[in-house]
């Protein structure tokens, strides 16, 4: 059986100041402090910018809750102004990061080859790589979805297929472009259509065992009132969060949905 994972994705939101209070309350109301707690079935990871990193990974330790990166660049170190390395992430005990996700796609021109790139250095590293792909809603009216999505994970995949040892840490997030931040989730029959397709390409490239094993998360206005229908769906292992992950409430709502099997 395969964890869930449901990942809050704070983007460029909150302060430090923030990050105590809303963590207490998530506990609270994830029941994280209580001894019959959460079971092993769901793990919890934020993603959080990079200023309050550190402090986040101090937190969190003691809750259990992960901590990722938003972002990384692919080099060791050098001459890239502005840029956050795998070892600086590690320095402040943080060892997960997305990848790819559309924002910097779209934003700031991040290319296939650059989220390979990536990918590799933080499997090498031992990083948990959450790799993010999704069609734009140009894209799916064209009826292009699935060779958009096919065309990203490629990169990313043959990166993964040429280190057995690390691709347990490579997890998929399928978010949809027109859903991000729109309200307008996919329907969750959409969503597995191209769940299941992309564990194909898991399938495919990496062998049956890991295909059963890799999470394939999914994103784009996944929210307490979704998140139990998107993930009854046979191929939806979590979800990558956005806008309701920054209520404390809400997004311990989706986690305790994610405890909670069928
Ligand atoms: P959203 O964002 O939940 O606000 O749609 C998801 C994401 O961009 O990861």
């Amino acid at each position: 059986m395969r964890q869930r994972l449901i990942a809050g994705n704070w983007k460029m939101h909150k302060l430090i100041g923030e990050l105590e209070p809303y963590f207490k309350s998530f506990a609270q109301e994830a029941g994280l402090e209580r001894d019959e707690g959460l079971s092993d079935r769901v793990g919890i990871l934020f993603a959080v910018p990079y200023t309050m990193l550190a402090r986040a990974a101090e937190v969190g330790q003691a809750l259990g809750l992960r901590i990722a990166a938003q972002n990384v660049h692919a080099e060791a170190q050098g001459a890239f102004t502005g840029e956050v390395s795998l070892g600086m992430l590690r320095e402040v005990e943080v060892t997960a990061t997305l990848i790819g996700h559309s924002e910097r796609r779209q934003y700031f021109g991040e290319s296939d080859a650059a989220v390979a790139k990536k990918t590799q250095a933080a499997l090498d590293g031992g990083f948990l790589a959450i790799c993010c792909v999704g069609e734009t809603l140009a894209e799916r009216e064209a009826g292009r979805t699935e060779v958009v999505v096919r065309t990203q994970l490629q990169g990313i995949l043959d990166v993964a297929a040429s280190r057995r040892d690390q691709q347990r840490n490579l997890v998929i997030a399928y978010e949809p472009v027109w859903a991000i931040g729109t309200g307008r989730s996919a329907t969750a029959a959409q969503a597995q259509e191209v769940h299941a397709m992309i564990r194909g390409e898991l399938c495919a490239k990496l062998g049956a065992s890991s295909a059963d094993s890799l999470r394939i998360l999914y994103g784009g206005s996944a929210s307490p009132s979704n998140i139990t229908e998107l993930l009854a769906q046979a191929d939806i292992d979590g979800a990558l969060v956005g806008g309701a992950s920054l209520k404390a409430a809400d997004f311990a709502k989706m986690v305790l949905a994610a405890d909670r099997r069928p």
